[in-house]
């Protein structure tokens, strides 16, 4: 029996040292200390011999069975380090290989624009209020005090939506921000109607007019309202509010002028240039030699129209003015065509 498990125990160890793969080893482990092993069969076994010869193989088998086991473990061991080191060979990487690159996502310019404009206000006082684009016509015309057919309404040519007959208030696409004074007002009013509380606030959002689509006009564009409303409040809070803000857009030297103008929605009106950013001030193509870029309308808010926000024009005053994104980024980096901004070209996009 000494003999026999001496002969299990070299056959079993001998065959082990030839198995390199992992089903080899699997079938290894079965024909060696699997249940009909020999091996397992003397385990079985042991119940028939003799009092003396039971303890000494019963020892014997157990050492084999370790001796098995532990060199079952070193092989396995093995087989898994030789698999590695194989992959590690055959999938070399070559990591001085350069990478590949992701396209990085960004935001749009007038995004960019929109809120540089929006954290200058910040910095001033003025809160955002977003107000809806669909509007009706009442509120983006005949509350700003455009009458019915004032030629004033030319300048903003309009897109309406099919809405059924809704008479001489029809549901239109918002021609400006300026709609969203009315509906802030009649907001902050509605507070306190008989003591309505200060206003100072900016309206951004997108614009849309029913035009031929040029390098100058869009049909959409952004634009950005500011509005001020309390006691008190003249054209001197207006014109220092508005040449602060050009500093803090446009650089401390920029040096800007108001001329006189007409909005239905204001008066006075005015409208504001800056020195052209090309040419300094000499005249050139940009600025069509005058010198000077157009950059924002802006007024006193008409009695009418603070009358029509709930607000009682016999003690509140305001003032308020539009100015568009795209178009202070078109002067800013001499951008010679509007159409670029909605083209998804993301040649130009990127260049933001
Ligand atoms: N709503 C005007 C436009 O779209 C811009 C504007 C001018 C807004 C004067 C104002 C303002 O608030 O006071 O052309």
């Amino acid at each position: 029996m000494q003999e026999k498990l001496k002969e299990i125990e070299k056959a079993g160890l001998e065959s082990l040292t030839a198995i390199t793969d992992q089903t080899a080893l699997d079938a290894w482990r079965v024909a060696n200390v699997g249940r009909s092993s020999p091996l397992m069969q003397i385990f079985a076994g042991l119940g028939k011999l003799s009092k003396e010869e039971k303890p000494v193989v019963g020892a014997e088998a157990n050492r084999v069975k370790v001796a098995f086991e532990s060199a079952f473990a070193e092989r396995a061991e093995a087989i898994k380090n030789a698999a590695l080191a194989k992959s590690l060979e055959e999938e070399k990487l070559d990591v001085t290989l350069p990478g590949r690159s992701v396209n990085i996502g960004r935001l749009h310019p007038s995004t960019q624009q929109l809120r540089r404009v929006l954290d200058i206000l910040a910095e001033m006082g003025f809160q955002v209020y977003t107000s809806r684009e669909v509007e009706t016509d009442d509120m983006n015309f005949q509350l700003l005090n455009f009458p019915p057919h004032h030629p004033a309404r030319d300048m903003q040519d309009t897109f309406f939506v099919e809405a059924g007959d809704r008479g001489d208030n029809p549901i239109l696409m918002r021609t400006h921000t300026s709609p969203g004074q009315i509906r802030a007002m009649r907001e902050y009013a509605a507070r306190d109607p008989q003591n309505p509380p200060p206003i100072r606030i900016a309206l951004p959002g997108m614009c849309f007019r029913y035009e031929q689509i040029t390098a100058r006009s869009e049909i959409q564009f952004n634009q950005v309202e500011g509005l001020a409303v309390g006691k008190n409040i003249t054209f001197a809070d207006l014109k220092g509010t508005i040449a602060d803000f050009v500093r803090r857009m446009f650089g401390e030297g920029a040096r800007l002028r108001f001329r006189a103008s007409y909005f239905p929605f204001t008066e006075p009106s005015a409208e504001v240039d800056v020195e052209c950013f090309v040419c300094g001030g000499k005249g050139c193509q940009v600025c069509k030699n005058s010198g000077w870029l157009e950059i924002l309308g802006c007024g006193m808010v008409h009695p009418v129209v603070l009358q029509n926000g709930g607000y009682d024009p016999k003690i509140y005053s305001g003032f308020a003015w539009g100015m568009g994104p795209e178009r202070q980024l078109m002067l800013r980096n001499k951008i010679n065509d509007i159409r670029y901004f909605w083209g998804n070209d993301v040649r130009f996009l990127e260049q933001f």
